[in-house]
């Protein structure tokens, strides 16, 4: 599993990659964050750290899901992978990102990974910067996707970019990139990001993307396709 987390105010960040038996590999990204001098910690050593805060381990079983398990028989042996929203049923990354009665933003992105990726793989989520980025100037972004392509394009630091140095709003951002780069490229996928103003984008362009948003003193949202 792996995980990050950002903090837009001082620009902090934990992540982790390649961990078992941690029950949220969220809280050890944090832990990473907030009581090391280090950002990305992996494997035994990152487990180390969350025996250390004594974080809950649970057992193989904890993670099994039996959706995902038949999903990963379809496909073993061969060279395809599968997203979260490549079915109906969704077990796979979740993002979060907010901002709060301060002004502050964050962003936090957990996976399990692609089904039938590559042993030792590592994708977008737990990288800064590709997964995960937040900066109380401009946004805070949480990418949920085919890893690789968020990877080389740098997505949740290109929103940004393109707000810090181009003046885009996020919605304009968010659209060039995940309608328009990522398309271009092959990357199929999504995010969900919040402005300085508070105001939320949730962008896919994959068949559907399980995604709901909460303003303060508003009904509450969530929708799955477009
Ligand atoms: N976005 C999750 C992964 O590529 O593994």
């Amino acid at each position: 599993m792996d995980a990050s987390v950002m903090n837009g105010k001082d620009g902090m960040a934990g992540a982790v990659a390649g961990v078992r038996n941690v029950m949220n590999p969220i809280l050890l990204a944090k832990a990473v964050m907030e009581h090391t001098d280090f950002v990305f910690l992996h494997g035994n050593g990152a487990e180390e750290l969350a025996r250390a805060q004594q974080l809950t381990f649970c057992d193989d079983q904890y993670f099994f899901d039996d959706f995902r398990y038949q999903q990963w028989q379809e496909v073993k042996g061969s060279d395809t992978t599968k997203l979260d929203h490549s079915s109906e049923k969704k077990f796979g990354t979740v993002g979060a990102v907010a901002k709060d009665i301060e002004g502050n933003l964050a962003a936090a992105t957990s996976t399990g990974g692609m089904t039938n990726k590559r042993y030792a793989c590592i994708g977008d989520t737990p990288i800064i910067g590709a997964g995960t980025f937040a900066n109380n100037n401009t946004c805070a972004v949480s990418c949920t996707g085919h890893g690789e392509y968020f990877i080389r394009s740098v997505v949740a630091y290109d929103i940004h970019c393109l707000m810090e140095y181009k003046g885009l709003s996020l919605k304009e951002a968010c659209q060039l990139v995940v309608n328009d780069k990522l398309v271009k490229t092959g990357g199929e996928g999504g995010l969900i990001a919040v402005d300085s103003n508070g105001t939320p984008q949730l962008v896919f362009n994959s068949e559907g993307m399980y995604r709901g948003y909460y303003c303060y003193d508003e009904q509450p949202v969530t929708e799955i396709y477009r």
